[in-house]
């Protein structure tokens, strides 16, 4: 799957939430999307989806390639046969997709069936092995139950166990084990492997947890005010990071070996979207910002494997690192 130069804003809006944000994910590769709270991160995962409201959403450009399919993103969306088969999406706020009039079962047979056309015997073997495969005990018991029944942690796995039912090509998953307790969400992050690696499944995952990211990334995205600021190989982002914004991130990660290169808090608040600097979006943040930061930094090739959107990037070669 590849997302070309997305542009959004919501109506009323001075300033694009998502502004000019790439992301490309090949097949039977995890890309982590990082960054701190209200980056733009689920609406960019909705807008891939074609799930934002229409009537508050202006996207001024954007481009989704899927398989064979090519979408022009400012006039089209992903066709709703192609969701939850092809692209599948876990949400962050697992209750709002799951219906409270319907036991789980039914709720996850009905999905396999419209996907595959097999019969409901089939879906429910099918069912009753995906819940055992996300970790939830007594799966036959817990088919018949609704989904007040369920503890938060259950249903968000049954929301993985029904987006992951149908083979999707593309997984695009919104902190999908942030509300699980380690055991259950190294079992998560098992799954979602066993699965790439059984069928070649994309994902594109948003997490908060660098440790996440570490463990189960092939590449990471840094997204900043929503623009992406740095991406690449998660081992050259997180080995040599070069993005302010990033080193800063990474430096209140304990145990990732960038110590060194603190910059103990990154100072201040992320600005509101009426509050948008221009140019670089972080120079308000930013202990090496200067003049030149009035224009905006472009996302640019820095190594093989890693891009940084930054003017004085790598920053080695321009500002000595405070240690
Ligand atoms: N439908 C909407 N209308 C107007 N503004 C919205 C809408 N949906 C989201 N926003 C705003 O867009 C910004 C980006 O939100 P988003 O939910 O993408 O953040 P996020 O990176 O996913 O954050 P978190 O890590 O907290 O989930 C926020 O300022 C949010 O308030
Ligand atoms: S472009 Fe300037 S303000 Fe932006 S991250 Fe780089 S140094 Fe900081
Ligand atoms: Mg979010």
């Amino acid at each position: 799957m590849t997302l070309t130069d997305l542009a959004l804003r919501f109506r009323g809006q001075p300033a694009d939430v998502v502004d000019r944000v790439s992301l490309a994910v090949k097949s039977g590769e995890v890309l982590c999307v990082v960054g701190e709270s209200g980056c733009g991160k689920s609406v960019t995962a909705m807008a891939l989806m074609g799930l934002l409201p229409q009537q508050n959403t202006v996207i001024s450009s954007g481009h989704l390639t899927v398989g064979h399919t090519d979408l022009d993103l400012t006039r089209e969306s992903l066709p709703p046969s192609a969701r939850g088969n092809r692209v599948a999406m876990i949400f962050q706020e697992p209750m709002t997709s799951l219906n409270p009039a319907f036991r789980i079962g039914n709720q996850i047979c009905e999905t396999i069936i419209r996907h595959t056309g097999t019969n409901s015997a089939n879906a429910r073997a099918h069912a009753k092995e995906m819940l055992q495969r996300v970790g939830i005990a007594n799966p036959s018991q817990r088919l018949r139950e609704y989904p007040h029944q369920l503890s938060g942690g259950m249903r968000q796995r049954v929301m993985i166990a029904m987006a992951l039912a149908n083979n999707p090509q593309v997984l695009i998953a919104d902190e999908p084990t942030t509300a699980l307790d380690v055991t259950i969400q190294a079992q998560i992050l098992d799954l979602i492997r066993d699965l790439r690696d059984e069928t070649g499944m994309s994902t594109i995952m948003i997490t908060h947890d660098l440790g996440v990211v570490a463990e189960i990334a092939d590449r990471v995205a840094v997204m900043y005010a929503g623009q992406v600021v740095e991406q690449g190989a998660v081992r050259d982002v997180f080995d040599n990071p070069q993005h302010p914004y990033t080193i800063g991130l990474m430096s209140a990660m304990p145990g990732l070996g960038l110590e060194g290169k603190r910059l103990a808090i990154i100072p201040g608040t992320v600005p509101t979207i009426s509050n948008m600097p221009k140019g670089c979006r972080f120079r308000t943040r930013c202990a090496f910002a200067t003049s030149t930061c009035q224009e905006r930094p472009k996302l640019r090739k820095i190594a093989p494997h890693h891009d940084t959107a930054c003017h004085f990037a790598p920053l080695e070669a321009h500002i000595e690192v405070s240690q």
